[in-house]
Formats: structure tokens, C-alpha cells, sequence
């Protein structure tokens, strides 16, 4: 009886596995994957990413091809460089690519997949980027924040002032300083709070969490092998997951404060100082948990504030740091942009961001800085859900997807002396249809950057107030050093330090 019962179960096996290499090999052979460089067995090709991995894989693409399929352990990864490709992935397959990649940063630091940047697409993505749009991105919402806005860069005019009001040039650390407006920025328009500047008590809490943010970029930027061996998520080798543990429960700690304290003032229907309370975007927040508890839980909300602390200070603050280095690096360009401001503006007042849609030559600079220097230059990883044809060539489903925006544009094909900084490329420009796609710092389709509207405000009002109010200068004859560091969103290497001297509107505007 037992015999016959082990032979049949042993053919079973040996069928089951014939049919399996007869399947594999029929597919190999109908499959048209795209062009691959030479891989390892298992590792495939995470041998070959190496810092700033931007760079690396722009040299990859430009030896073998700006479609390639690579391999990062157990991942198929679709590394795309072109905007014609780039153009079709965002428009014929967005739904498809509209999912993320589940890794693990999306469990710890992003309460469970929960977050609009990390939600895979569905219905929470949808809702969540819905209630997002309403809160902050609407052009409403952003019109009715541009006084938060104007009122930080007037701070931080003023605190420079005190430390410049000679007619000496001073020399400023500008790096903290742009981190510091950001930061305030984004706490002031969701709890309206400031975290940094004179009379502010919490300067140290937002330097602890400014900490937090960057570790976790830090984190997220590194490869965590349980990422691409999934028999390796069982046990945390580099201890990278229990360090994710710990990240988010201080950053936790930080957003439940913010909203206990908001949910306080609200309750007793007066600000701390006895004023009513302004709507901010915590308001509506807690007034939809009160209508949907289900869906807005303490847990999304905290979400959506991480997302904005995230997504929106380090990206803005980066692309200024980059910005104003260039300026001092190319002071002709300066120069220009301040002789926009003075014709369309003039010297009787600073510039509102209601002026900016005039100023188009400070818009050619903010775009040709995010060319240039693109914060995030592999935008996010996008995760195809369903097999589809890219460029003509088979993509399975599950493949993440990787958009070079640092490789297009830096592309010789793409742009015209592509390394030089020419923010005159950008007249006439309206980055309609298939242009748009040569200059994607902002990501596009579905799950592109809903922050762009608003980080070009910020951007535009901080570095034309700058120009308009002050003189910048380099601190030495040498250019300010270009190369970029490590960093989810490519800060620069080096701080930047400039001198600089008030300008007559200063003393005529500023109390
Ligand atoms: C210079 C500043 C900024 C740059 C360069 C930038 C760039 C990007 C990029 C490349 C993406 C990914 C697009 C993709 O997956 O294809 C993204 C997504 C996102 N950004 Fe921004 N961003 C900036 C500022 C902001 C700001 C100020 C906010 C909000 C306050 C913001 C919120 C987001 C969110 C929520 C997502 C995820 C969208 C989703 O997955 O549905 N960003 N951003």
C-alpha cells in the first residue's frame, strides 16, 4: 500500500517541476524584456550602485540604453532616462505605474502604508490625495496661506537685517537659514505653529525632529536588504528596521503632541494668546474626524501632517540652497533677475507673491536650478501592477520603476550644453505636451508632486525677496563648490555661506 503512495507522489514532484522549467523556458523565449547589463547570480545588479547612485545609474543608462530592465536581488527594476519614455509611462500606463513599491519604510515610517506619498493606489491613496488637494494644494487654500508665507520671509529678512544693518557685508550661514523658513512654513499653515526664530521656545524640539526627518531620509535612501531578499526580512542583520522603530516612535511623539495641543486650543474655542482661532488645515482635519472618525483617525491625520513635514521642507530648502549657490556663482544672473524686480516692482515695496506670475525670468532661474540640481533626481519609485509594453518591450507586473530625472536632464539630446547654467533656455518655454517632460523634477501624472504650485511660491517669494533686499556676494573669489552630498534629496555638500549687505529698500520698508 505505501509503496505505490511515494512513487505516485515522487512523479507528482518530478512532473510539477518539468512542467514549471517547460513554462519558464516557453515565456523566456516569447518574452522581449528590455536591454540588461551583465548581472551577478542572486545580487543581479546591486553591485553596481554605487554614491551618488544618480550618477551611477546616469552612466549606466548612457553605456547600455535609457530603457533597462536591472535586477536588485529578488526585484525587477525598469530604470527609464528619456522623456519620450518618461512621457509614455506617465501617460499610456499611469494607472499601471500609479501603485508604490510595499518596502519596508512604508510599514515603519509611514504609519503601515497609510501616508499619500507611500498608500499603494486605490481607494485610500485617492481619498487621502483628495482631502490633501483641499487642505493645502487647492489654488484657493494657497492663496489663503500666502500671508503665512510672506510673513516668514519677512522674519527671517528681518532677523538678517539685525545681524547686517551695517553697511559692512556680513557673512550668513545660509542653509539653516532656508531650512528654518521651510520648516516654519509648512508647522505655521497645518498648526499654526512656528518651531524656529526669536521669542519661539521650541527651537530645539524642531532640531530634534529636523533630525528625525533627515535620518529617516537617510534610512530611506539606504538599500535595507530585506528589501530585495525577502528571506532576509525574517531577521534585521544591519538593524536597520529597529532603527526605523525608533525614528518614528520620537516622530510620533512630536505629531500626537501637535495634535493634542491643537485639539485644546479648538476645544476651548480661543487661540493661546485669546484670539479665535484661525481655520488651519489641522481644523478641517479635526473637524472631519469628528463627521468620519473611521477614516480620519488620529493616525491619518498625523500622516498627512508627517507627509508635509517630508515631502515639503527639505525639497523646498534644498532647491533654494541650490539656487542661491548658482546665483553667487553666476553674479550676472543676479543681476538680472534683481533688474526684473526693480522694473516690475520697483524699490517702494518688496515683492508679494501676487507679483510672481510677472517675474518670469526668476521662474526661468527656479526651473533651471531644478534641472540642474533636481531634489529628487530618481524621482519615487513607482510599481507596476498588471504586465504591460514599455518602449516596445515586455514589462512583467511587480517591476518598480525608476525615472532618471538627473539623467534627462543632463541629456546632450535633450537639452543643449546641458552642464551650463542658461536660465534664458527657459523663454518662450511652456513646458506644454511632450516638452513638459524634458524638465520632471516635479515628477507627473497621477502620482506626481501635488506640492508643485506650492514649493514654486515659496521658492520664487523667498529668493526674489532675497535679491530685492539684499546684496549677495561670495565670501571669497573662489566659486562656491557644486558637488552634491549624500541625501535623499540632494543637498549640497558643502554649506553655503555668503556676505551680504542690506539694500536701500530695507531700511525704507522693514520696522
Ligand atoms: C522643490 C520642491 C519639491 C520637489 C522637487 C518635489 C518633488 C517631488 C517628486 C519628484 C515626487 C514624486 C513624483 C512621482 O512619484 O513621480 C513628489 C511627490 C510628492 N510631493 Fe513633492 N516636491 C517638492 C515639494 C513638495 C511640497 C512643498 C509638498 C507638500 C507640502 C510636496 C508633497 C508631495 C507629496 C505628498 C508627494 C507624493 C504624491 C503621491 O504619491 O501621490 N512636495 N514630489
Amino acid at each position: 500500500m505505501e509503496e505505490p503512495f511515494w512513487y505516485s507522489l515522487a512523479l507528482i514532484i518530478i512532473f510539477t517541476l518539468l512542467l514549471k522549467l517547460s513554462i519558464a523556458k516557453i515565456t523566456q523565449k516569447h518574452n522581449n524584456f528590455p536591454p540588461s547589463p551583465p548581472s551577478l547570480p542572486i545580487i543581479g545588479h546591486l553591485h553596481l550602485l554605487k554614491q551618488p547612485i544618480h550618477r551611477t545609474l546616469q552612466a549606466l543608462s548612457g553605456k547600455f540604453g535609457k530603457l533597462l530592465l536591472l535586477r536588485w536581488g529578488s526585484r525587477r527594476v525598469l530604470l527609464v532616462s528619456s522623456p519620450s519614455l518618461a512621457e509614455e509611462l506617465f501617460t499610456k500606463h499611469d494607472i499601471i505605474f500609479a501603485n508604490r513599491p510595499r518596502l519596508l519604510i512604508g510599514k515603519h515610517l509611514a504609519y503601515d502604508f497609510t501616508t499619500v506619498s507611500l498608500a499603494p493606489y486605490g481607494d485610500l491613496w485617492r481619498n487621502l490625495r483628495r482631502t490633501m488637494t483641499l487642505e493645502l494644494f487647492s489654488a484657493s487654500r494657497l492663496a489663503q496661506f500666502s500671508s503665512i508665507r510672506q510673513g516668514e520671509v519677512r522674519l527671517l529678512l528681518n532677523e538678517i537685517m539685525k545681524k547686517s544693518c551695517t553697511e559692512r557685508k556680513t557673512k550668513i550661514e545660509l542653509k539653516s537659514k532656508f531650512t528654518e523658513l521651510s520648516f516654519n512654513v509648512m508647522t505655521m499653515m497645518v498648526v499654526g505653529k512656528r518651531f524656529y526664530g526669536e521669542n519661539v521656545l521650541d527651537v530645539e524640539e524642531a532640531k530634534n525632529i529636523q533630525k528625525v526627518i533627515r535620518d529617516g531620509m537617510d534610512i530611506s535612501g539606504a538599500a535595507n536588504l530585506g528589501d530585495f531578499f525577502p528571506f532576509l526580512q525574517w531577521i534585521d542583520i544591519t538593524g536597520i528596521e529597529k532603527k526605523m522603530v525608533r525614528l518614528m516612535a520620537k516622530m510620533d511623539r512630536f505629531l500626537q503632541g501637535l495634535v493634542e495641543e491643537r485639539r485644546e486650543i479648538l476645544s476651548t474655542k480661543c487661540g493661546s494668546n485669546g484670539k479665535e482661532v484661525k481655520k488651519l488645515m489641522i481644523d478641517n482635519l479635526l473637524a472631519l474626524q469628528e463627521t468620519e472618525p473611521q477614516f480620519y483617525t488620529d493616525d491619518i491625520i498625523k500622516g498627512i501632517i508627517l507627509v508635509m513635514l517630508v515631502a515639503g521642507t527639505d525639497t523646498s530648502s534644498t532647491a533654494l540652497d541650490w539656487a542661491m549657490a548658482l546665483l553667487l556663482n553666476h553674479p550676472e544672473t543676479m543681476e538680472k533677475v534683481r533688474a526684473e524686480i526693480e522694473t516690475k516692482i520697483g524699490q517702494e515695496r518688496l515683492l508679494e507673491e501676487q507679483d510672481l506670475p510677472k517675474l518670469t525670468y526668476l521662474q526661468n532661474v527656479i526651473n533651471e536650478t531644478l534641472r540642474l540640481y533636481p531634489p529628487s533626481p530618481l524621482l519615487f519609485p513607482h510599481e507596476a501592477s498588471e504586465d504591460c509594453v514599455v518602449g516596445g518591450f515586455d514589462v512583467p507586473r511587480h517591476t518598480m520603476l525608476f525615472i532618471n530625472a538627473w539623467a534627462i536632464h543632463r541629456d546632450p539630446e535633450v537639452w543643449e550644453d546641458p552642464t551650463r547654467f542658461e536660465p534664458e533656455r527657459f523663454e518662450g518655454w511652456s513646458g506644454d505636451g511632450s516638452e513638459g517632460y524634458k524638465l520632471i523634477a516635479f515628477g507627473a501624472g497621477r502620482r506626481g508632486c501635488p506640492g508643485a504650485a506650492l514649493a514654486n511660491r515659496l521658492i520664487g517669494l523667498a529668493l526674489g525677496t532675497w535679491i530685492q533686499s539684499f546684496e549677495w556676494e561670495r565670501i571669497s573669489e573662489d566659486n562656491v563648490d557644486m558637488s552634491e552630498g549624500l541625501g535623499l534629496s540632494m543637498p549640497r555638500a558643502q554649506p553655503l555661506e555668503a556676505m551680504c549687505k542690506p539694500r536701500p529698500i530695507m531700511f525704507s520698508t522693514l520696522k
